[in-house]
């Protein structure tokens, strides 16, 4: 069934979350507002007795304390615990899948072959990158498919995490870019708001003011890209004007290093992405 905004109602699907935290519970909000699927489709299994509480006082959804419960009623299965528990729970879980069920991981650093391995032989996997901002429903995923996960499985993945953002599909050799990129990229910007902040301060703002500017700047040119869809250095150049004041702050900047400051730290994170990987 699809809906006037564009979005498939998964009614008839039941969905699992193992592990019910933040990213969890980010998810399981923008899914039910967002009427991807019903309150009585969802079940979490989650270990916190008062999360649990909160879960199902909030959204109306089942809980349970039993991850194996959650995964045989089940057509989707959201693994959304840490990487340190995650293979126990896999191989808790694996003999209770349905036959066919969608396995969903976001697991930072758990290669799908990992995955796969512990799952009944066919078993669709796919395994997915969000990020934070998925919170306040302005996340940014990567979704790479498993050997037997095909377009409708992907489809039905790219369809719950457009609930908390946006989405894109990619081969799985890459999520470690994407983990570099958007999945560290919040705390960099953080860095720049508080950096900014500080500036407006030091020119004798108050924090308060100084702060809520810097953010709504960062919010307001990001969605400015992303609507116009013009490249960023055009927007750049049209707010500076000749020996006008951002061109001076851009030859500041450009005296700093910004631009090899920022692609070293993507590349940084991307680099222990891959070497956390091995391990
Ligand atoms: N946060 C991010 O920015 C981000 C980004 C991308 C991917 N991820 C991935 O998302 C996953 C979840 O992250 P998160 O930030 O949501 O972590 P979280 O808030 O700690 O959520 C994990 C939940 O799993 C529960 N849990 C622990 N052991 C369990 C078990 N054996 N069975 C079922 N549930 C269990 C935890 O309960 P207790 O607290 O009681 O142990 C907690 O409620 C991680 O794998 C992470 O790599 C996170």
């Amino acid at each position: 069934m699809q809906l006037g905004n564009g979005t498939n109602v998964m009614n008839e699907t039941k969905i699992a979350f193992v592990g019910a935290g933040n990213m969890a519970s980010a998810l399981i909000q923008g899914v039910l507002s967002r009427e991807v699927c019903d309150p009585s489709s969802v079940i979490a299994a989650e270990p916190s007795e008062p999360r649990r509480a909160r879960l199902q006082q909030a959204h109306g959804i089942t809980v349970t304390d039993d991850n194996s419960t959650a995964v045989r009623q089940s057509d989707v299965v959201v693994l959304a615990v840490k990487p340190q528990v995650f293979q126990g729970v896999l191989e808790e879980i694996s003999g209770a899948l349905r036959p066919g069920a969608l396995v969903i991981s976001i697991a930072a650093g758990v290669p799908i072959s990992k995955i796969e391995r512990a799952v009944p032989t066919g078993t669709p996997v796919v395994r997915t990158m969000p990020n934070t901002p998925a919170l306040v429903g302005e996340g940014a995923t990567a979704i790479a498919a498993g050997t037997h996960a095909d377009p409708a499985h992907i489809d039905r993945v790219c369809n719950l995490f457009e609930a908390v953002g946006t989405t894109i599909v990619v081969s799985e050799s890459l999520l470690d870019a994407v983990t570099g990129l958007s999945g560290s990229g919040p705390a960099f910007v953080f860095v720049m708001i508080e950096a900014l902040a500080d500036a407006g301060v030091q020119e004798g703002l108050d924090r308060a003011s100084a702060q809520k500017l810097a953010a709504q700047t960062v919010l307001g040119a990001a969605k400015l890209v992303l609507e116009s869809g013009e490249h960023p250095g055009a927007l750049k150049d049209r707010v500076a004007s000749p020996a006008g004041t951002t061109i001076a702050g851009l030859r500041a900047l450009e005296q700093s290093n910004v631009r090899a400051a920022l692609q070293n730290a993507v590349h940084q994170a991307a680099q222990r992405s891959r070497e956390l990987a091995k391990k």
